[in-house]
């Protein structure tokens, strides 16, 4: 059997992950893991996980890191016949990242490529501030909230880029332009 696609795909809060990873899941066939959207689940099912994780997520602190890698454990294996997966908003530290690999690499279909969606800080509160306005998550209505998961994403996550970097991994993408423009540049890294 082929190996299987996995991407992470990466980037700061607003960078598009999400927005992308809806085009290439039709396109190739992938499962999408988002840790942010399994969070909100929790949340909204008012489960113990999900009354532990809505504190941090309104301040815009990070959930974890034991939280995340169960969550996305339990999808793994419940999808083990995929063409391969999009991981979205996860791994955000090196233990996750670290937790990742050793969840994958056994099965011989480890992380193809990270996927890094580069779009400047101001563009991102922008987004988020608009988004915020008119559908409602909580943590997009406040721009200090916002600027707090920046700073967290620039501390604890953008490092990541180095942990790829060192397997040959890591490929750049620029996120700005039209969502079309953007699908095609992460298909032609593809
Ligand atoms: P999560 O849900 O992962 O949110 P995020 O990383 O803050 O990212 P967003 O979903 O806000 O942005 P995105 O890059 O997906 O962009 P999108 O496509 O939505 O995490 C939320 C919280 O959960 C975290 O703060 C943390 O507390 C917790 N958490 C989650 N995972 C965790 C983990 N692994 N470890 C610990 N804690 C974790 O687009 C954003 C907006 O921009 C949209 O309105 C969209 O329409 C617009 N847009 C998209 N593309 C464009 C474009 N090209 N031009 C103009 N606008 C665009």
């Amino acid at each position: 059997m082929s190996q299987k696609l996995n991407i992470v795909l990466f980037g700061p809060p607003g960078a598009g992950k999400g927005t992308q990873s809806t085009f290439l899941i039709g396109r190739y066939g992938l499962v999408h893991l988002s840790t942010g959207d399994l969070l909100r689940a929790e949340i909204n099912a008012e489960t113990e996980l999900g009354l532990r994780a809505q504190g941090i997520m309104s301040r815009g602190e990070l959930v974890s890191d034991d939280i995340v890698i169960g969550m996305i454990r339990n999808k793994i294996d419940a999808n083990g016949d995929t063409k391969g997966f999009i991981f979205d908003g996860f791994p955000r530290t090196k233990a996750q990242a670290e937790a990742l690999d050793a969840l994958l690499n056994p099965s011989g279909n480890p992380i193809t490529m990270m996927l890094a969606l580069e779009v400047p800080e101001e563009e991102l509160v922008k987004r988020l501030l608009g988004r915020g306005a008119t559908s409602g998550r909580a943590d997009d209505k406040d721009e200090s909230v916002i600027r707090t998961r920046i700073r967290e994403y620039e501390q604890k996550t953008a490092p990541l880029k180095d942990y790829y970097s060192a397997q040959k991994k890591f490929k750049g993408i620029d996120g700005m332009g039209s969502v079309e423009e953007i699908t095609d540049r992460l298909v032609a890294a593809i």
